[in-house]
């Protein structure tokens, strides 16, 4: 630590589905702020483009790792180049997310639904006709969101333990993860109660989903039913993040909604730039030390899980 405050020493970081979207942005914004990042995607002709265009624009502090967070060998692969290359891990990024839905993508353009019915969840018998939610797509998407981000994070904790000042951990969530937008009032209590909070309850809650999923009882469950394998993938994200910071209470381990940003996740209906996106993970990847943990952020503030 410098006397001004500011880290001096090299930091090194890993951010996840990097080749596009919020975790390209996120990969360039650190980069310029002179962490040493490493840009992971699943498919590698995807991220070596994209970081050669970060190279272009004389950001050389960026290298390139294939990262598939639902294989194991690919996160194991990612864990042994971080070790040998750099020996620990300052900040890990947990960026890369499935919507977990199919879409008729014309048909939910041609709804032409505004961003605040969509924000607020209003829309969702409009939205019924065009976006599906099945069995396959939803164990792809908690795969992704809660077990790629669980897996990988395990993975790394030992190099994320060497990290001087304490590491930074990032998860990517969701406004769709708020508790007060998922009806069952269990559901919002279980997740809710970081006193009794373990991994096995988040495991029972996802289980109970995919049943209530498969036996086509959702509703009467009182799931969230905007999105639902998203919502739920992305609240049981943000249990995870607090069990992991109550775990680790030298680290900084937070999750934040980075905004309704314009990608391809949100079949481009977003109203931000990728840019103002990466703004709220960005901060948080560089919290200065004793900054919070253990919290949720919407964008750049503090918000009720
Ligand atoms: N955009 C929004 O308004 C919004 C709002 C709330 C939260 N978020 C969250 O922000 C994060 C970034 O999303 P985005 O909006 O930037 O969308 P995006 O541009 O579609 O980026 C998603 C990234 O995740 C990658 N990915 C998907 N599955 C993966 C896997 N198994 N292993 C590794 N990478 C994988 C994708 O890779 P491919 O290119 O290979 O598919 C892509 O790089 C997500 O966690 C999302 O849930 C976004």
């Amino acid at each position: 630590m410098g006397s001004n405050g500011k880290h001096t020493a090299e930091r090194y970081a890993v951010v996840t589905g990097a080749n596009k979207g919020i975790g390209l942005e996120t990969v360039r914004q650190l980069a310029s702020q002179g962490v040493t990042v490493v840009l992971t995607a699943r498919n590698e002709k995807r991220g070596l483009e994209a970081i050669s265009k970060l190279h272009e624009s004389g950001l050389s502090n960026v290298v390139f790792h294939q990262l598939d967070v639902l294989d194991q060998a690919s996160i194991l692969n990612l864990a042994k180049f971080i070790q040998e290359k750099f020996g620990r891990l300052d900040i890990l990024v947990n960026n890369a997310g499935a919507s977990g839905v199919v879409v008729d993508e014309e048909g939910l353009r041609a709804l032409n639904i505004d961003p605040t019915s969509w924000l607020s969840g209003k829309s969702v018998n409009l939205v019924q006709g065009v976006i599906k939610q099945t069995v396959e797509k939803a164990e792809q998407c908690l795969n992704t969101n809660y077990y790629g981000v669980k897996r990988l994070t395990e993975a790394l904790l030992p190099l994320l333990q060497l990290s001087p000042a304490g590491a930074r951990v990032v998860n990517v969530t969701s406004l769709r993860s708020e508790l007060k937008r998922i009806p069952g009032e269990h559901i919002r209590k279980e997740l809710g109660d970081i006193e009794t909070l373990t991994e096995e309850k988040v495991d029972a809650i996802l289980r109970k989903f995919r049943h209530d999923l498969e036996e086509n009882a959702l509703e009467s469950n009182e799931w969230a039913l905007m999105l639902p394998a998203y919502s739920i993938s992305k609240a049981t994200l943000n249990a995870y993040t607090r069990i992991l910071a109550k775990r680790y209470p030298y680290m900084c381990i937070n999750c934040v909604h980075p905004g309704f940003v314009k990608t391809d996740l949100n079949w481009n209906t977003g109203i931000m730039t990728v840019e103002e996106g990466a703004t709220g993970p960005v901060m948080l990847a560089l919290l200065p030390d004793g900054g919070p943990t253990g919290c949720y952020f919407d964008c750049t503030q503090v918000a009720e899980f």
